[in-house]
């Protein structure tokens, strides 16, 4: 039997769920593939920091990254710590030390994904980030794998779980700061929560999707997010007496020569299946031209619904080291076109 060493970083939210799924996710690859997995080192910012979860017998807690992603053992890593420089120092490191990375990090790779593509090409490794985008559900690949042969004409999403989860419970009567609290206390919202509610962070998962669905770069400049900061519970309430849900919805549409892009809170109609998506759940609406309209809905942020993408990635990734070929990541076709918006 193979033996694979994987290490992480970050052991929040996000790296407890991948610890507590851990001995499933190590029997599932060990019946499929016949590779043994063993967690040998994690990262946290805290080393003497209570932990909610027991870790397995043979990884080691360390306060220092360079000792993860500079492991000569270690073949694979997981980011899940966030943060932009100090992720993007690691992975870098990890890539440039030959490791496979797999991350949830939508900031970072909305922002520097092609140029993190570009290295893990150069480096021959793997570098997968299906947990950046709508939390539980396996959005990416199914744009990638199950689109390909395909055109993307449009992607509409309400893509973040904390906005999703206050605009609900201010419509079941809540106040903003107590819903707020609410999906802080969850695990769902950002350890700061200012791009949850501001648009940035729907606004980075748009961009994602925007290279995926159009193989367009998109920037934040170009969308221009407005958020949910200013909704209040008597607007949400008086949309849904008159047949409205109001969602933080993320739009992108090819148009022959542009693509329209936008986030913003939007009324929509309780006739349309997006505005029953409801709570920390999300949904992507793609129009395309052979398949037509379809719907994805599910957890978009949480501990358990997030690791298990993370751990999806882990298995595509250990039977690409198996195999050894290497040197992939989640990308589509490039395309450019000019942008517009409302704002525009
Ligand atoms: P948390 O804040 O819960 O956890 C962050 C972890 O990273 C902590 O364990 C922290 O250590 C560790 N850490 C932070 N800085 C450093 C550092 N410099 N060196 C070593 N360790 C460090 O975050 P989440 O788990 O919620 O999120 C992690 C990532 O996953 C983020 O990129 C986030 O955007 C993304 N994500 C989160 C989702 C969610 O539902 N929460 C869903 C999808 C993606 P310590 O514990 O010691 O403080
Ligand atoms: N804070 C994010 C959200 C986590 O609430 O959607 C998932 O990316």
């Amino acid at each position: 039997t193979t033996t694979i060493q994987v290490g992480m970083l970050g052991l929040g939210t996000v790296g407890s769920g991948v610890i507590t799924r851990w001995p499933q996710a190590v029997t599932t690859i060990e019946e499929t593939q016949g590779i043994q997995l063993q967690l040998t080192k994690v990262a946290v910012a805290h080393l003497a920091r209570a932990r909610q979860v027991p870790l397995p017998p043979e990884t080691h807690l360390t306060d220092s990254i360079t000792a993860v992603v500079a492991d000569p053992q270690i073949q694979l890593v997981i980011e899940v710590m966030g943060t932009l420089t100090t992720a993007k120092q690691a992975i870098v490191a990890a890539l440039t030390h030959g490791k496979s990375v797999i991350t949830a990090n939508k900031d970072l790779i909305a922002t520097a994904g092609q140029e993190l593509i570009a290295l893990a090409r150069r480096e021959h490794c793997d570098l997968f980030y299906e947990a950046s985008v709508a939390g539980g559900i396996p959005i990416l690949r199914t744009l990638t794998d199950s689109y390909a042969t395909d055109t993307v004409q449009a992607v509409t999403g309400i893509l973040n779980g904390t906005a999703n989860y206050i605009l609900s419970a201010m419509t079941a009567g809540q106040s903003y700061d107590q819903a707020l609290t609410a999906a802080q206390r969850a695990g769902y919202a950002e350890s700061d929560p200012t791009n949850d509610v501001s648009g940035l962070d729907t606004t980075y998962k748009l961009m994602i999707l925007g290279q995926l669905a159009f193989g367009q770069h998109l920037t934040r400049e170009q969308i221009r997010p407005v958020g949910i900061t200013t909704v209040t519970a008597a607007q949400c309430q008086f949309a849904a007496q008159h047949g409205w849900q109001i969602k933080l919805l993320a739009q992108a549409q090819r148009h022959a020569d542009h693509l329209y892009c936008r986030v913003a809170p939007v009324a929509v109609p309780t006739t349309q299946i997006l505005s029953q998506v409801q709570g920390v759940q999300n949904g992507v609406a793609i129009r395309s031209q052979a398949i037509g309209e379809s719907l994805y809905t599910g957890p978009g942020a949480g501990s358990t619904a997030t690791a298990n993408s993370v751990l999806n990635d882990v298995l595509v990734a250990t039977r690409r080291l198996q195999q050894g070929v290497r040197g992939t990541a989640l990308s589509a076709p490039v395309q450019q076109l000019p942008v517009t918006n409302l704002a525009a």
